[in-house]
């Protein structure tokens, strides 16, 4: 009788993304097949160091535009995802994302926010932490080319709502001239 072989090989599916160049900033990561919302995409891997050591290897002081594959997991630890297995470390920022990053267990892992057609860019919101007072200089340094009419102008975060105090306070009843 002849023997029923299992050949051992699973059947393999096409790549999910590719990495290409892209319009927003070097390369960017692009879908390759429909995703769906929810669906986890990718780790963001690399070497967790802590946030001095950070800046001790990417001095902003003497970079012209920002350019750094560091993600923050606390106040004290970042992940330096520049290592060539990271594929995530190449996708790029949006203010209207597609993903969001999200960190489980000290691990950080890419999801899809909305239904990703084959060939669209894969993109989370970075929200870089503002740190300094020259907000114009930090805009300039941290400019965003995402290109979305939804766009910042810039990869940080938006800044802080100032949060309404709880009792308004009593309207003068005169009306003002302004
Ligand atoms: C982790 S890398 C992303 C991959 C990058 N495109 C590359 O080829 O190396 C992060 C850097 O990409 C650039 N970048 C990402 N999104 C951007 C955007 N929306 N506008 C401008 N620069 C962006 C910034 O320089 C940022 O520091
Ligand atoms: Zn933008």
């Amino acid at each position: 009788m002849k023997q029923q072989r299992n050949s051992g090989r699973r059947e393999r599916r096409s790549a999910l993304y590719e990495i290409r160049k892209s319009n927003i900033q070097g390369k960017g990561v692009f879908a390759m097949r429909r995703i769906r919302p929810g669906q986890r995409i990718v780790e963001y891997t690399g070497e967790k160091i802590t946030n001095d050591e950070a800046d001790k290897r990417y001095d902003e002081d003497k970079m012209k535009r920002h350019h750094t594959f560091l993600f923050t997991l606390n106040d004290d630890y970042c992940i330096d995802g520049d290592v060539p297995t990271n594929k995530a470390a190449l996708i790029n920022h949006s203010c209207d994302p597609n993903c969001e990053a999200v960190i489980e267990d000290d691990r950080i892992w890419i999801y899809a926010l909305k239904n990703i057609q084959p060939g669209v860019e894969l993109a989370y919101d970075y929200q870089y932490e503002r740190t300094g007072d020259d907000i114009e200089a930090l805009e300039k340094f941290y400019v965003c080319r995402c290109g979305s009419p939804k766009c910042r102008g810039s990869i940080m975060a938006p800044p802080k709502k100032r949060r309404k105090k709880k009792k308004a306070a009593k309207r003068s009843k005169r009306k003002t001239s302004r």
